[in-house]
């Protein structure tokens, strides 16, 4: 599923880069991937799966 439309991101990209490269915050994960540097709609939902994945580890 889209998290970012405006970047064409999926919760499972997002979901990826968290365990592969370290991501924990939406800072980082804007730098990396640009999710919520447009419209920002996708902040909270973003945030959303990055706890989800680190609290799955
Ligand atoms: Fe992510 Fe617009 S949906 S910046």
């Amino acid at each position: 599923m889209f998290v970012c439309l405006c970047n064409g991101i999926t919760e499972k990209q997002i979901a990826n880069v968290v365990r592969e490269e370290g991501i924990g915050n939406m800072r980082e994960l804007r730098l990396s991937m640009g999710v919520g540097s447009q419209c920002g709609k996708c902040v909270q939902a973003a945030q959303e799966v990055i706890d989800a994945t680190i609290v799955d580890e």
